[in-house]
């Protein structure tokens, strides 16, 4: 059992989630809650398991034990499809984005229920009405204006910089008008000036958007985040302010040796 700090009535939370991978436990016990409209924080070791927890609420993996909650009730047998009904989008660690598309296509393809099957053939045959079609191919250039990457709507992936590719991946989770984001490393990989800009709509996205943010970067952490878990080899083992966590010896001295940057 983890550390826990009892929240009221969060928006999104996991209770007590474990998870074995090839006989190691990943997750043990990890609850976790996320306050409506709030920038949340979930920080730890390179290992830690945080990954691990944005892929159970999203359904890649299925926990052991435990349960993932949206306002309260209980997800189960979570799709894809059913993930964007919930309201709940992702970005990948790293791009994740499909590189034989442009980046408009890539950013539509946020709004497919197919998106994260992984598979781009079925993400493509999608049974899309001209309507439909445009309405997403719309609301796609209104995400690439918000996100200052309109002009590389039609460029791929590959031919752009890496602060830009992560710019159309965060289009393309916000295409399908998420309540709750979930971003996994998002200033990966990015400059301090980027980063800047990164905090500021992170920021401004509150209080509509509910984020759980898993970030490196002590420095937008603490910049951004309302409220901070801490995750150590698998376990929550602080929870609260920036402040108090930043303080906290449990969490000094899980990042002790670890260049937190
Ligand atoms: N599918 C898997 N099988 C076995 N081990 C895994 C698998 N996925 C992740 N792990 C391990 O689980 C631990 C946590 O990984 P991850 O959630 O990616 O950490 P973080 O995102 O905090 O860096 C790591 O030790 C990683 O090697
Ligand atoms: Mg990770």
């Amino acid at each position: 059992m983890g550390y826990y700090l009892p929240l009221t009535h969060p928006l999104l939370e996991t209770v007590d989630v474990s998870i074995t991978l090839s006989g190691l436990r990943i997750l043990n016990e990890v609850s976790i809650g996320v306050p409506r409209g709030s920038v949340t924080g979930l920080i730890g070791p390179n290992g830690a398991g945080k990954t691990t927890v944005f892929n159970v609420i999203s359904g890649f993996l299925k926990p052991d034990e435990g349960q993932v909650r949206v306002e309260g009730r209980r997800i189960r047998h979570v799709t894809p499809h059913r993930l964007t009904r919930l309201g709940i989008s992702r970005t990948l660690q790293g791009v994740g984005l499909f590189p034989s598309l442009t980046s408009l296509e890539n950013v539509m393809l946020g709004a497919s229920d197919q998106l994260r099957s992984g598979v781009v053939a079925d993400a493509l045959a999608m049974p899309w009405t001209d309507a439909r079609q445009r309405r997403v191919r719309d609301r796609a250039v209104e995400v690439m204006t918000e996100m200052s990457v309109l002009d590389v709507a039609d460029r791929r992936p590959g031919e752009l910089p890496y602060p830009i590719q992560k710019r159309v991946a965060l289009a393309r989770a916000l295409v399908s008008d998420p309540k709750i984001l979930l971003l996994d490393e998002p200033a990966g990989g990015i400059s301090a000036g980027d980063m800047a800009d990164l905090g500021a709509l992170i920021k401004s996205w509150a209080p509509e958007r509910t984020v759980l943010l898993v970030e490196h970067h002590m420095e937008l952490v603490m910049d951004v985040c309302d409220l901070i878990w801490v995750l150590d080899a698998g376990s929550v083992i602080s929870a609260g302010t920036p402040e108090h966590v930043r303080s906290d010896p449990a969490v000094l001295a899980a990042y002790l040796g670890e260049d937190a940057h």
